[in-house]
């Protein structure tokens, strides 16, 4: 792993691309899980009619109109953004996604073949559903789901092998990374999310429905049944936390205001639903309008995002803990890039090179690029010109060469003094409006105070 491969990086302008994950997964996990929770959802209805506990026979009716929304919305949906966020994530961190590929290889195959598996079974009875016996419309929606959940099973190994790769880290064994500490946790919080968000999409098709006001109750009293299990998110939130590494868990717990409101906003949107889900639509039976219903749907939406936002935003550093570092490097390839410098074979042009003023200033921006872009602009989301602008030189020097210990959400620079001096130039020039006239600076005792400071910062 100690060969650096530079790819091409893209410029989202003012927008950093962690973001553009983020934005787009948030909708692809929540689509997702609606698949996953939509198939539990109906092979209960399917069971209710099944059994005789269906008197007024109307689930057939129910699952049939659900599952369309559901074919609609979290096939195409989900199908669309799942490939989006491929595309998205190799052009942004194709390093990481390359890591990914390469240990899990088999594991990514198996989970594909239960996503085929999930998306036949769930066509069929797209398509052959309403014309089928109850036994065999059972058997289908059973297959669905096992295979949309195992999808989930599998996806999840992978995604909490990022945050916590436990043994993984000595033995490089895959099953070592794969059932990792946040592996059970996070998949049974998970399955949760799914049934909340299928029982809430649930209320709002049941409010779809030309149906009698006491069989809309009845419906919504049954899909509220999937909201229950909602009693046992504090206890696997709280299991999720307790196996993260510390540093991941102080930003929740105060570190990082930005985490900590993003959690909280999570927490507390799953307390509305839960406490209206729990008290009123099963305890005092309430029934629950389309407006409410998607107003607690939205909420759910709310929490997703805050507890994904949160998922992402600890793991900093890293893409991959103690092995991969956000900007795609890992801390053997930091140390060499200290000796022989991060773009000297960095074969990417600059965008308009001829917009800088001197060679120091344009090398600058590409240290820019190469170890910062992806959690930094320039001037838009984290931009460095509202971080450092106000900054003096010596200032910038210095927590640059110490990134680490200035925040340590950062990686350490990787670059030796040399390229430390090009990104302060680089700076700033930037606040000075970027003139076409810019001196190089090259004072001897700089760069031995720069060469002081990272060595200081050298143990990681
Ligand atoms: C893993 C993501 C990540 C990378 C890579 C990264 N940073 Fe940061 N940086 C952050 C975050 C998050 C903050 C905190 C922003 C805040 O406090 O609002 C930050 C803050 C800063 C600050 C302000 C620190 C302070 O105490 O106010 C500076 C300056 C900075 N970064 C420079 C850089 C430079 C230069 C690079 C590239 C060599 C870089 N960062 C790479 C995530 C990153």
């Amino acid at each position: 792993m100690n060969a650096f491969e530079y790819y091409p990086l893209h410029d989202f302008g003012p927008v950093m691309k962690g973001l553009v994950i983020g934005g787009l997964g948030i909708f692809h996990v929540f689509l997702a899980q609606f698949a996953i929770g939509g198939g539990m959802l109906m092979c209960y209805f399917q069971w209710l009619g099944q059994s005789g506990r269906d008197r007024l026979g109307v689930t057939r009716k129910f699952i049939d109109g659900y599952f369309k929304y559901l074919v609609l919305i979290s096939f195409v949906m989900g199908a669309l953004t799942g490939v989006g966020m491929w595309f998205t994530s190799i052009q942004i961190s194709p390093r990481t996604i390359g890591l990914m590929v390469h240990e899990f290889h088999w594991l990514w195959a198996t989970e594909w073949t239960f996503f085929c598996l999930e998306v036949v079974s769930g066509y069929t009875f797209f398509r052959y559903g309403a014309r089928l016996p109850d036994a065999l419309r059972m058997r289908l929606l059973a297959t669905y789901t096992i295979a949309a959940w195992f999808s989930l099973f599998w996806i999840n190994g992978i995604l909490s092998w990022q945050l916590t790769p436990g043994n993984w880290i000595e033995t490089g064994q895959v099953w070592d990374g794969f059932f990792n500490p946040s592996f059970w946790p996070s998949l049974l919080f998970r399955t949760i999310v799914c049934m909340v968000i299928a029982a809430l999409a649930g209320c709002v098709v049941i409010n779809t429905m030309p149906l009698p006001s006491e069989i809309r109750r009845l419906l919504i009293f049954r899909a509220s049944h999937f909201l229950l299990p909602m009693v046992l998110m504090p206890v696997l939130g709280i299991w999720f936390v307790a196996v993260l590494p510390p540093d991941s868990r102080q930003w929740v717990l105060g570190g990082s205001v930005a985490m900590t409101l993003f959690m909280n906003v999570a927490v507390g949107a799953s307390i509305l639903i839960a406490g209206y889900a729990i008290i009123g639509l099963y305890w005092q039976r309430l029934t629950i309008n389309g407006a409410t219903a998607t107003l607690l749907l939205v909420l759910a939406f709310g929490a997703t995002a805050g507890g994904e936002f949160v998922r992402e935003g600890v793991r900093k550093p890293f893409t991959v803990r103690q092995t991969l570092y956000s900007n795609s490097m890992t801390p053997a390839q930091i140390t060499e890039f200290r000796r022989v410098g991060s773009v000297n074979d960095d074969p990417y042009p600059l965008l308009n090179p001829e917009r800088y003023p001197n060679d120091q200033v344009r090398l600058g921006a590409k240290v820019f690029r190469l170890q910062c872009s992806i959690c930094h602009t320039e001037h838009g989301v984290n931009g460095l010109m509202h971080l450092a602008g106000t900054w003096t030189n010596s200032q910038r020097r210095m927590n640059i060469a110490k990134l680490q210990f200035t925040k340590n959400v950062m990686p350490p620079f990787a670059g030796p003094p040399e390229e430390v001096e090009a990104l302060v130039q680089w700076l700033d020039w930037l606040m000075a409006h970027e003139p076409s006239d810019w001196p190089t600076s090259d004072d001897p005792v700089v760069r031995q105070q720069i060469a002081v400071w990272l060595e200081e910062a050298s143990d990681f």
